[in-house]
């Protein structure tokens, strides 16, 4: 199995709110500081990448963010018109079929087309070749959170099962080659070290490995408080509140350590159990206090890959 950084197909998921499009962005920076030409897709979402990297919003067009990386907002239409374009080898052919209203409505009606569209967008963007080399080393695939990002992974293998023999089945089975493979893709998944999340990241693991059989490249943990007590001072400070006589600055002080001792003995407990359980490799990125969470906090997460091969 290859390290990330040698892979050119990341799909980064996670429940809702974890950090995805952080951790995309932050794997992004990464990747460009070592020379590598980046494309983040997100998934026709309300996107907040531009906010992280004070950039103009980015819409369904491809365009330039930063030195050496891309990103798109990928909607379903537009994604279907350049799919046209692709196979009928035609932008006014393309356009003139997908754009009449009764072939949009019928469309509309196919079940996981939308979804096929995008991840076949970025399939493409991934293996395309221009000028003899590849029109990017690496695709960061910003999925949907946990059930859709799930839903739209399904929709390849959905495909390969019950499309008639065709392009649209050899497109499906040419992704999901390429998803399958460990050395070229890899899943990452994003999580909070807390209870909750970890529980439905160990199912979220056991979704993508058993089964789509898609290879799971490393996990990283968001906004992870760094550890300012040993297990030892832990639990003498949680001892501590009832020999102090309330209301007085000093109570405050220690009830305030107490909270953050017994957080961080709820983080190193949801850590230690997702190494037991799922033995991926682990990144921690650190909380960041901040007023407005932006790009200069975004690079000084993306440091935290810069040991990661
Ligand atoms: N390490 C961090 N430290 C502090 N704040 C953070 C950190 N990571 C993310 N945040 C904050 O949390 C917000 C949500 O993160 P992000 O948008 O990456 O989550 P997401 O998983 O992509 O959400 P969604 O499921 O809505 O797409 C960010 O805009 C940022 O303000
Ligand atoms: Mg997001």
């Amino acid at each position: 199995m290859s390290a990330i950084f040698d892979r050119r197909f990341l799909i980064v998921i996670g429940k809702g709110g974890v950090g995805k499009t952080t951790v995309s962005a932050a794997i992004a920076m990464e990747a460009a500081r070592r020379g590598k030409r980046v494309l983040v897709a997100m998934c026709h979402t309300k996107e907040r990448l531009s906010e992280l990297y004070n950039v103009a919003p980015i819409d369904d067009k491809v365009r330039t963010v930063l030195p050496n990386i891309d990103a798109v907002n990928m909607s379903p239409e537009t994604a279907l018109t350049e799919y046209g374009v692709i196979v009928l080898k035609s932008k006014t052919l393309a356009n003139t079929i997908f754009g009449n209203r009764f072939v949009a409505a019928f469309l509309k009606g196919v079940p996981g087309l939308d979804a096929w569209t995008m991840l076949g967008k970025a399939y493409y963007h991934a293996t395309t070749v221009e000028n003899g080399r590849p029109e990017y080393d690496m695709v960061i695939l910003d999925a949907p959170a946990t059930g859709h990002g799930l839903d739209m992974l399904r929709v390849p293998k959905v495909l390969m099962d019950v499309a008639p023999p065709g392009l649209l089945r050899r497109e499906a089975e040419k992704a999901w080659s390429l998803f399958q493979d460990a050395e070229r893709s890899g899943v990452v998944l994003v999580s909070l070290a807390e209870e909750m999340p970890a529980n439905e990241t160990i199912e979220l693991y056991a979704a993508v490995t058993s089964e789509l059989k898609l290879p799971v490249a490393r996990l990283v943990l968001n906004a992870v408080l760094p550890p300012l007590f040993s297990a030892e001072e832990r639990k003498e400070i949680c001892e501590l509140p009832k020999k102090l006589s309330p209301g007085t600055t000093l109570a405050s002080l220690v009830l305030a350590s107490r909270a953050r001792a017994l957080r961080e003995g709820v983080q190193e407990d949801a850590e230690k159990r997702l190494d037991d359980t799922l033995k991926l490799e682990r990144t921690n990125l650190p909380y960041i206090f901040t007023a407005a969470f932006d790009r200069t906090d975004v690079e000084q997460l993306s440091h935290a890959f810069a040991t990661t091969s």
